[in-house]
Protein backbone atom coordinates (compact mmCIF):
# COMPACT_ATOMS: atom_id res chain seq x y z
CA UNK A 1 0.00 0.00 0.00
CA UNK A 2 1.48 3.53 -1.15
CA UNK A 3 1.34 5.94 1.83
CA UNK A 4 -0.77 9.10 0.53
CA UNK A 5 1.61 12.30 -0.24
CA UNK A 6 0.79 15.67 0.12
CA UNK A 7 3.24 18.66 -1.41
CA UNK A 8 2.72 22.30 -0.80
CA UNK A 9 4.99 24.04 -3.76
CA UNK A 10 4.75 27.88 -2.65
CA UNK A 11 6.38 28.92 -5.92
CA UNK A 12 7.93 32.72 -5.51
CA UNK A 13 5.39 33.43 -2.32
CA UNK A 14 6.44 33.33 1.05
CA UNK A 15 9.10 35.83 2.73
CA UNK A 16 10.24 34.17 5.81
CA UNK A 17 8.03 35.45 8.71
CA UNK A 18 5.25 34.44 6.05
CA UNK A 19 6.71 31.12 5.99
CA UNK A 20 7.27 30.52 9.74
CA UNK A 21 3.55 31.76 10.08
CA UNK A 22 2.57 29.24 8.10
CA UNK A 23 4.39 26.05 9.22
CA UNK A 24 3.38 26.98 12.66
CA UNK A 25 -0.21 27.35 11.81
CA UNK A 26 -0.42 24.15 9.85
CA UNK A 27 1.78 22.04 12.57
CA UNK A 28 -0.41 23.05 14.99
CA UNK A 29 -3.69 22.26 12.60
CA UNK A 30 -2.66 18.61 11.83
CA UNK A 31 -0.94 17.51 14.97
CA UNK A 32 -3.06 14.63 15.03
CA UNK A 33 -2.15 13.64 11.67
CA UNK A 34 -0.72 10.67 10.61
CA UNK A 35 -0.20 8.08 7.94
CA UNK A 36 0.43 10.68 5.40
CA UNK A 37 3.78 12.26 4.19
CA UNK A 38 2.87 16.01 3.94
CA UNK A 39 5.29 18.29 2.13
CA UNK A 40 6.38 21.73 1.53
CA UNK A 41 8.72 23.49 -0.71
CA UNK A 42 8.87 26.83 -0.37
CA UNK A 43 11.49 29.13 -2.11
CA UNK A 44 15.23 29.16 -1.17
CA UNK A 45 15.13 32.50 0.49
CA UNK A 46 13.12 30.39 3.31
CA UNK A 47 14.20 26.60 3.52
CA UNK A 48 16.46 27.16 6.22
CA UNK A 49 13.59 28.87 8.21
CA UNK A 50 11.15 26.33 7.39
CA UNK A 51 12.92 23.38 8.03
CA UNK A 52 13.75 25.09 11.68
CA UNK A 53 10.06 25.31 12.17
CA UNK A 54 9.18 21.69 11.06
CA UNK A 55 12.22 20.26 12.65
CA UNK A 56 10.25 18.33 15.86
CA UNK A 57 7.28 17.41 13.34
CA UNK A 58 7.11 14.74 10.79
CA UNK A 59 6.58 17.34 7.80
CA UNK A 60 9.11 17.31 5.11
CA UNK A 61 10.97 20.01 3.65
CA UNK A 62 11.93 20.08 -0.14
CA UNK A 63 13.28 23.00 -2.84
CA UNK A 64 11.59 23.42 -5.62
CA UNK A 65 14.24 22.98 -8.50
CA UNK A 66 18.50 22.50 -7.91
CA UNK A 67 21.36 22.61 -10.29
CA UNK A 68 23.10 19.56 -11.64
CA UNK A 69 26.87 20.58 -10.42
CA UNK A 70 27.78 20.49 -6.77
CA UNK A 71 29.58 23.71 -6.49
CA UNK A 72 31.47 25.38 -7.98
CA UNK A 73 31.39 28.97 -10.57
CA UNK A 74 27.97 29.15 -10.92
CA UNK A 75 26.59 32.29 -10.16
CA UNK A 76 22.73 32.60 -8.76
CA UNK A 77 22.30 28.48 -8.72
CA UNK A 78 21.73 26.26 -5.49
CA UNK A 79 22.70 22.54 -5.69
CA UNK A 80 21.93 19.69 -4.03
CA UNK A 81 24.61 19.80 -1.02
CA UNK A 82 23.57 22.99 0.21
CA UNK A 83 19.76 21.98 0.09
CA UNK A 84 20.59 18.94 1.84
CA UNK A 85 22.29 21.03 4.17
CA UNK A 86 19.51 23.02 5.10
CA UNK A 87 17.26 19.87 6.09
CA UNK A 88 15.77 19.51 2.21
CA UNK A 89 14.31 15.46 1.80
CA UNK A 90 12.44 16.14 -1.79
CA UNK A 91 13.56 18.32 -4.65
CA UNK A 92 11.14 19.26 -7.22
CA UNK A 93 12.61 18.90 -10.38
CA UNK A 94 11.19 19.75 -14.12
CA UNK A 95 8.24 22.08 -12.93
CA UNK A 96 6.29 22.57 -16.36
CA UNK A 97 7.16 26.62 -14.79
CA UNK A 98 10.78 25.60 -15.48
CA UNK A 99 10.44 24.00 -18.64
CA UNK A 100 7.86 26.73 -19.78
CA UNK A 101 10.02 29.69 -18.68
CA UNK A 102 13.59 28.33 -17.96
CA UNK A 103 13.88 26.33 -21.02
CA UNK A 104 14.17 23.36 -18.94
CA UNK A 105 14.51 20.34 -21.58
CA UNK A 106 14.10 16.91 -20.74
CA UNK A 107 18.04 16.49 -20.83
CA UNK A 108 18.82 19.04 -17.89
CA UNK A 109 15.35 17.78 -16.13
CA UNK A 110 17.11 14.43 -16.46
CA UNK A 111 20.67 16.03 -14.99
CA UNK A 112 18.97 17.58 -12.00
CA UNK A 113 17.49 14.15 -11.33
CA UNK A 114 20.92 12.79 -11.04
CA UNK A 115 22.21 15.21 -8.83
CA UNK A 116 19.51 15.13 -6.94
CA UNK A 117 19.84 11.21 -6.40
CA UNK A 118 23.69 12.03 -6.13
CA UNK A 119 22.83 13.91 -2.61
CA UNK A 120 20.24 11.68 -1.13
CA UNK A 121 17.42 13.96 -2.15
CA UNK A 122 14.61 11.82 -3.00
CA UNK A 123 12.99 13.84 -6.60
CA UNK A 124 9.48 14.75 -7.27
CA UNK A 125 9.33 14.64 -11.22
CA UNK A 126 7.36 16.32 -13.03
CA UNK A 127 5.67 15.70 -16.52
CA UNK A 128 2.42 17.01 -18.23
CA UNK A 129 1.35 18.23 -21.42
CA UNK A 130 0.17 21.39 -22.73
CA UNK A 131 -3.66 21.93 -23.92
CA UNK A 132 -2.41 22.50 -27.61
CA UNK A 133 -1.03 18.63 -27.22
CA UNK A 134 -3.91 17.59 -25.20
CA UNK A 135 -5.99 18.45 -27.96
CA UNK A 136 -3.80 17.08 -30.61
CA UNK A 137 -3.87 13.98 -29.02
CA UNK A 138 -0.34 14.01 -28.15
CA UNK A 139 -0.70 13.58 -24.27
CA UNK A 140 0.89 10.48 -23.87
CA UNK A 141 3.52 10.85 -26.63
CA UNK A 142 4.30 13.62 -24.69
CA UNK A 143 4.84 12.23 -21.06
CA UNK A 144 6.49 8.96 -22.72
CA UNK A 145 8.92 11.22 -23.78
CA UNK A 146 9.53 13.31 -20.78
CA UNK A 147 9.85 9.98 -18.76
CA UNK A 148 12.16 8.43 -21.55
CA UNK A 149 14.49 11.29 -21.47
CA UNK A 150 14.39 12.34 -17.85
CA UNK A 151 14.69 9.11 -16.55
CA UNK A 152 17.49 8.43 -18.93
CA UNK A 153 20.34 6.00 -17.08
CA UNK A 154 18.33 5.95 -13.74
CA UNK A 155 16.96 2.85 -12.50
CA UNK A 156 14.37 3.16 -10.41
CA UNK A 157 14.46 -0.22 -9.03
CA UNK A 158 17.96 0.81 -7.08
CA UNK A 159 15.99 3.48 -5.07
CA UNK A 160 14.33 3.33 -2.04
CA UNK A 161 12.18 6.18 -2.92
CA UNK A 162 10.86 8.27 -6.35
CA UNK A 163 7.90 10.72 -6.77
CA UNK A 164 6.24 11.45 -10.39
CA UNK A 165 4.00 14.44 -10.46
CA UNK A 166 1.60 14.52 -13.29
CA UNK A 167 0.51 17.86 -13.74
CA UNK A 168 -1.13 18.93 -17.31
CA UNK A 169 0.19 22.57 -17.80
CA UNK A 170 -3.15 23.28 -18.70
CA UNK A 171 -4.76 22.74 -15.33
CA UNK A 172 -1.95 25.35 -13.72
CA UNK A 173 -3.58 28.00 -12.12
CA UNK A 174 -6.29 28.15 -14.10
CA UNK A 175 -8.56 26.97 -11.88
CA UNK A 176 -9.52 24.05 -14.29
CA UNK A 177 -8.85 20.97 -12.45
CA UNK A 178 -8.60 17.37 -15.19
CA UNK A 179 -11.55 15.64 -14.48
CA UNK A 180 -10.73 12.74 -12.38
CA UNK A 181 -10.93 10.31 -15.02
CA UNK A 182 -8.65 12.13 -17.03
CA UNK A 183 -6.08 11.97 -14.49
CA UNK A 184 -6.57 8.31 -13.62
CA UNK A 185 -5.65 7.60 -17.24
CA UNK A 186 -2.87 9.22 -17.64
CA UNK A 187 -1.57 7.78 -13.98
CA UNK A 188 -2.25 4.69 -15.07
CA UNK A 189 -0.62 4.87 -18.32
CA UNK A 190 2.36 6.67 -16.22
CA UNK A 191 2.09 3.38 -13.18
CA UNK A 192 2.30 0.87 -16.51
CA UNK A 193 5.39 2.66 -18.24
CA UNK A 194 7.32 1.79 -14.89
CA UNK A 195 6.00 -1.79 -14.48
CA UNK A 196 7.47 -2.47 -18.54
CA UNK A 197 10.61 -1.02 -17.65
CA UNK A 198 11.53 -1.30 -13.92
CA UNK A 199 9.31 -3.97 -12.85
CA UNK A 200 6.17 -4.54 -11.08
CA UNK A 201 7.48 -4.18 -7.65
CA UNK A 202 8.88 -0.82 -8.49
CA UNK A 203 5.14 0.36 -10.48
CA UNK A 204 3.52 -0.85 -7.00
CA UNK A 205 5.38 1.17 -4.78
CA UNK A 206 6.43 4.37 -7.17
CA UNK A 207 3.85 7.17 -5.84
CA UNK A 208 2.33 9.10 -8.43
CA UNK A 209 0.75 12.64 -7.46
CA UNK A 210 -1.65 15.02 -9.12
CA UNK A 211 -1.01 18.46 -9.73
CA UNK A 212 -3.02 21.18 -11.40
CA UNK A 213 -5.56 23.48 -9.13
CA UNK A 214 -5.93 21.13 -6.32
CA UNK A 215 -8.48 22.21 -3.67
CA UNK A 216 -10.45 21.01 -1.02
CA UNK A 217 -13.36 20.39 -2.67
CA UNK A 218 -11.59 18.16 -5.51
CA UNK A 219 -9.04 16.42 -3.48
CA UNK A 220 -11.14 13.47 -2.07
CA UNK A 221 -12.18 13.08 -4.93
CA UNK A 222 -9.22 12.81 -7.22
CA UNK A 223 -7.39 11.00 -4.34
CA UNK A 224 -10.26 8.39 -4.82
CA UNK A 225 -8.49 6.83 -7.61
CA UNK A 226 -6.67 3.73 -7.64
CA UNK A 227 -3.41 5.29 -9.35
CA UNK A 228 -3.78 9.23 -7.85
CA UNK A 229 -1.21 8.57 -4.24
CA UNK A 230 -1.21 12.18 -3.58
CA UNK A 231 -1.65 15.84 -4.41
CA UNK A 232 0.96 18.64 -5.69
CA UNK A 233 -0.49 21.70 -4.68
CA UNK A 234 0.18 25.15 -6.20
CA UNK A 235 -2.31 27.97 -4.98
CA UNK A 236 -4.07 26.20 -2.46
CA UNK A 237 -0.87 25.76 -0.49
CA UNK A 238 -0.50 29.17 0.42
CA UNK A 239 -3.45 29.07 2.84
CA UNK A 240 -3.10 26.72 5.83
CA UNK A 241 -6.27 26.22 6.41
CA UNK A 242 -7.15 25.08 2.61
CA UNK A 243 -3.82 23.11 2.54
CA UNK A 244 -4.56 21.08 5.75
CA UNK A 245 -7.87 20.03 4.27
CA UNK A 246 -6.44 18.88 1.54
CA UNK A 247 -3.61 16.72 3.89
CA UNK A 248 -6.93 15.29 5.71
CA UNK A 249 -8.53 14.38 2.45
CA UNK A 250 -5.89 11.56 1.76
CA UNK A 251 -5.86 9.83 4.89
P1 LIG B 1 -2.03 25.20 -8.83
O1 LIG B 1 -2.45 24.29 -7.70
O2 LIG B 1 -1.96 26.64 -8.45
O3 LIG B 1 -2.82 24.93 -10.07
O4 LIG B 1 -0.51 24.79 -9.18
C1 LIG B 1 -0.18 23.47 -9.38
C2 LIG B 1 1.28 23.33 -9.42
O5 LIG B 1 1.94 23.81 -10.33
C3 LIG B 1 1.94 22.61 -8.33
O6 LIG B 1 3.28 22.37 -8.62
Amino acid sequence: MRKPFIAANWKMNNTVPEAIRFVTALTSDLKAISGVDVVIAPPFTALYSAGVALADTEFYLSSQNLFWEDSGAYTGEISGPFLADVGCRYAIVGHSERRQLFSETDETVNRRLKAALRNNLVPIMCVGETLAEREANQTWDVIRRQLDGGLSGIDLAALADFVIAYEPVWAIGTGKTATSGQAQEVHGLIRRYIADKFGSAVADKTRIIYGGSVKPSNSRELLSNPDIDGALVGGASLDPKQFAAIVRSAH
